[in-house]
């Protein structure tokens, strides 16, 4: 029987505990999880840490599990999807504000690609809140964001923070 790949796409600047779990949980269901960072020039120009440093930081807190694997791309989703041999993408879907989203890209990739499946994962409640968004704007306002992501990933907040 061939591979199951799922696509974990997403901006991860930087990787949350809610993105860990989310691929964690997406090893139910596949063989090989691909945590898939998107080159946006313009998120890049905003963003703390470089797209690069993203899959770094995401290799570091999957340093041991060996079906979870952190690869960049450009362009389409669907485009990488099928590159990689992926027919399913997982997203997670934290509130009823992230919905209307989600919904959108899905029904968009399977216009674009039909045999590309999205699923939706439902995050531990704890994680709900959690956004990079957020995990950025306490870092470099002098709060503590370690609750929210992984001691490795922290790790790198704090370089990229003391640097500024
Ligand atoms: O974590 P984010 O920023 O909500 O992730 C959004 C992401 C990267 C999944 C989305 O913007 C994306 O898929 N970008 C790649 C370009 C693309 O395929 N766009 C059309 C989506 S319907």
């Amino acid at each position: 029987m061939s591979e199951r790949i799922a696509l974990f796409p997403g901006s991860f600047d930087p990787i949350t505990l809610g993105h860990e779990d989310v691929a964690r949980r997406a090893l139910a269901f596949a063989d090989r999880v691909i945590v898939a960072v998107a080159h946006s020039p313009q998120a890049a120009k905003k963003g703390m840490f470089g797209v690069e440093e993203r899959v770094e930081t995401i290799r570091e807190a999957f340093g041991g599990e060996p079906r979870i694997e952190a690869r960049a791309f450009e362009g389409l989703l669907v485009d990488f999807a099928r590159s990689v041999g992926a027919r399913i993408v997982v997203r997670g879907v934290r509130t009823v504000a992230d919905f209307e989203y989600e919904m959108q890209m899905a029904i968009m990739n399977r216009r674009l690609s039909p045999e590309l499946e999205t699923v939706f994962l439902a995050p531990e409640p704890e994680q709900s809140f959690v956004s990079s968004t957020l995990v950025r704007q306490i870092a470099t306002l002098g709060g503590d964001p370690s609750p929210f992501v992984s001691p490795s990933v922290m790790r790198r907040v704090r370089e990229k923070t003391a640097a500024r």
